[in-house]
């Protein structure tokens, strides 16, 4: 989605603006731009696609201003063209860039062309440039004329103004939408996260929903969303530079998925002892919530609801206790008989999703407490829920999500021995989880030198159009998993079925043109799949099947990968591995944007 870099400094800003956008881009976008201000004029400079052909631009046309906004587009108004490329001014006083949503800007546009102003641009972000120049004409400092525009927006922004009266300050503020402020010396910045500006800083300030904010070089004035003047921790953040970048790798998804073992020891660490697993890292206050809690909602989207898909055996099956699980965008939406005591888990590799956040906005003071399952320290939703459970995958640059899963895999089966205990886990069984939770670093190394033999089997699915996954059992979401995988990156459409579901209706798509992957580990429903595989096979399907070690033999129009033998409980997370080394080489072969596919956006902070 739409990210935001500005910067105000006692040097020149471009620089650091074109790399902010630069590392903004796994977040997806289709235009970019940035404003500058020179001596009392600012200068823009817009492109449609790629952040490179901005910065070209910027050399072709070298600005040297000492303070600055930029912007990469994600269309939603408007087409993804130089024109509709973010910043918007009015007249040449002022540029906003904008991420988010403003849902009411029909009216508004209405009633500002009919005061005389041209909209040179389909984007809804322009009626904000026009209402703050509306003001300022008529009299008002620009932070009044900035605070009156923003009561009269309705939807979800972060805003970054610069104007040409005002050098050396940037006006910002944030609902609904990410924005942190980067804490220099002599210089300080905003954005729309802290990866965009881990080149200049690595001290951050987490801005609050309703916060505005005036940045200049030596100041950093907040105030909240009832224009009390207020004081924002600023916090160091801990990842180091080459989290960023690609190292070896050819993409940040191949990178990431080799990451796994290292980051999945990452989300254990602390959290395990040898047999037990160390409930406080929880929180303080969770022990309180586990105890009473007897029904688990989870909300989350896209991989994250996978995640939480494969979670809900694992309670039922080792708490006992019923856990509903449900997509943000539906849930948010319509009303819900909750349970007095149910723990309302959110899951989200970004901690911005929109409709994650909302749902869980739409509980507050319903539900028992809430926790959030997520990646980004300091995202709203760790902020605004009662408890967290910080993954530690590091940052995923890669839209695709591979690290974030595995991890959201382990955190949630933490959680569902947490509760378990309580309901009845025995001392011995809660032991054999942890020694086995142990292993899966060293598994999942196993599973990952896979690699090789994948990318030979990618082959077959270059030039196919469709794909079938099939697992049972917990296995279903990791099929459903890699199925959105395959679709994200190499664009071929693909779906999952509950092996058991064939026979109900995808049958009749099996023919030869249509491969159908299915994750079989050696468990009790090893058998029933494999009737499910003859289903497939007798109708001429050509078959891909990851299994435990000799349980599925190969045969004609049956390939067989092996997989390491592993605990029961960690087949999903370890199956999920050659699911996403398959889809990253059938994308390789299809020559696709893996990092950056097209139409997606890393972090959907809009609806
Ligand atoms: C995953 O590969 C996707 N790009 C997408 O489905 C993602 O998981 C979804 O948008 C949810 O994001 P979140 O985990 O940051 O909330």
């Amino acid at each position: 989605m739409c990210g935001i870099v500005g910067a105000v400094a006692q040097r020149p800003v471009s620089g650091i603006l074109l790399e902010g956008l630069r590392r903004l881009e796994y977040r997806g976008y289709d235009s970019a731009g940035l404003a500058v201000l020179e001596g009392d004029t600012i200068q823009r400079l817009r492109r449609a696609g790629k952040v490179a052909n901005l910065s070209q631009a910027e050399q072709d046309m070298p600005l040297k201003g000492f303070s600055g906004i930029a912007h990469t587009r994600w269309a939603t108004h408007g087409k993804p063209t130089e024109n509709n490329a973010h910043p918007h001014m009015s007249g040449s006083d002022l540029a906003i860039v904008h991420n988010g949503i403003i849902e009411n800007f029909e009216p508004l546009k209405q009633q500002l062309q009919s005061d005389g102003f041209i909209f040179t641009s389909d984007t809804d972000t322009e009626v904000i440039a026009h209402l703050v120049a509306r003001s300022v004409n008529q009299g008002k400092s620009l932070q009044d004329a900035f605070l009156e525009t923003v009561s009269h927006l309705e939807g979800a922004f972060a805003l970054g103004v610069l104007h040409k009266d005002y050098p050396n300050q940037i006006l910002a503020s944030r609902k609904g939408s990410p924005l942190v402020v980067g804490v220099g010396i002599g210089e300080n910045f905003i954005a729309s996260d802290q990866m965009a500006l881990l080149q200049v800083t690595d001290r951050f300030i987490y801005l609050e929903e309703g916060d505005f904010v005036q940045v200049t070089p030596d100041t950093l004035v907040i105030w909240d969303a009832e224009l009390k003047q207020v004081d924002r921790p600023v916090k160091t953040f801990e990842h180091s530079l080459s989290t960023v970048d690609k190292g070896e790798f050819r993409h940040f998804m191949m990178k990431e998925i080799y990451e796994q073992p290292e980051v999945v020891k990452a989300t254990l660490q602390g959290r395990i002892s040898e047999k037990h697993l160390l409930e406080q890292a929880f929180g303080s206050d969770a022990t309180a919530a586990f105890d009473q809690a007897d029904h688990v909602q989870i909300i989350a989207c896209g991989t994250s609801f996978h995640a939480g898909l494969v979670a809900k055996y694992w309670l039922e099956d080792m708490a006992g206790i019923p856990c509903a699980i449900e997509v943000a965008s539906e849930y948010r939406y319509r009303k819900h008989v909750i349970p007095a005591k149910t723990l309302f888990v959110t899951i989200s590799q970004s901690g911005e999703t929109a409709d994650t956040l909302a749902a869980l906005r739409a509980v507050k003071g319903k539900v028992l407490a809430s926790l959030a399952i997520c990646n980004v320290p300091g995202s709203s939703l760790v902020r605004e829920s009662d408890l967290c459970l910080m993954t530690n995958a590091g940052p995923e640059i890669g839209v695709a999500s591979t690290k974030a899963f595995t991890t959201q895999l382990v955190a949630l089966l933490m959680l569902s021995i947490a509760l378990a205990r309580r309901h009845g886990l025995t001392e011995a069984k809660e032991a054999e989880l942890v020694q086995a939770l142990h292993q899966l670093p060293v598994l999942l190394l196993a599973a990952v030198k896979l690699n090789k033999d994948i990318e030979v089997l990618s082959q077959d699915f270059a030039e196919k159009n469709h794909a079938l996954f099939l697992g049972r059992g917990p296995l279903y979401p990791i099929a459903m998993e890699g199925a959105l995988k395959l679709k994200e990156i190499s664009y071929i459409h693909a779906e999952a079925y509950p092996a058991g579901e064939l026979k109900h209706g995808p049958l009749a798509l099996v023919d030869k043109e249509m491969p159908v992957i299915a994750v079989a580990p050696n468990n009790a429903l090893l058998d029933k799949l494999k009737a499910n595989l003859q289903e497939v096979k007798a109708r001429g399907g050509e078959l891909f099947v990851f299994a435990g070690a000799d349980h599925i033999q190969p045969e004609e129009g049956l390939k067989v990968e092996q997989m390491p033998d592993v605990p029961e409980i960690l087949e999903p997370i370890v199956y999920t591995i050659p699911l996403q080394l398959l889809s990253y080489h059938v994308a390789v072969l299809k020559g696709t944007d893996v990092d950056q596919p097209r139409n997606l956006a890393k972090s959907v902070t809009v609806e």
